[in-house]
């Protein structure tokens, strides 16, 4: 079903605060920024071999990650995994009592098809399924 970790979401108060350290002083490949209007964020991508880190700064404070940062501080926010057919992923995992933030798959960064798993069915991660391209 998952065919690897395609990202880390980490919780920034400031992407350009934060971008300098991963891009400047751990040497990875800044893959750009945009927003993601759904969920009232700005995303920065950066690249390391076949993963990337997704640094997310909310833009609004009703943002989830507005909320987050507020209960965390910045820090790790999801591990997403990569999966060939999101709406199968979704079905399985229902039918096996997983509890979906998202029933439904919503657009994530970069035009990728995403779900959250309920944190209270994954352990206390926070974890999304990403359907890249079609
Ligand atoms: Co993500």
């Amino acid at each position: 079903m998952l065919t690897k970790i395609n990202h880390i979401g980490i919780a920034v108060n400031s992407l350009d605060e934060t971008i300098p350290f991963y891009r400047d002083n751990l040497g990875m490949a800044f893959k750009g920024m945009e927003e993601v209007a759904e969920q009232q964020v700005k995303v920065a991508f950066l690249e390391v071999g076949e993963s990337k880190i997704e640094l997310l700064e909310p833009t609004t404070h009703e943002s989830p990650v507005a909320r987050f940062l507020e209960k965390n501080g910045a820090g790790i926010h999801h591990i997403a995994y990569q999966v060939e057919n999101i709406e199968a992923a979704i079905a399985k995992l229902e039918s096996e009592g997983a509890r979906m933030i998202d029933k439904v798959p919503r657009l994530g960064a970069h035009g990728a098809r995403i779900a959250f798993i309920h944190p209270k069915s994954s352990n206390g991660v926070l974890t999304e399924l990403c359907q890249v391209g079609h």
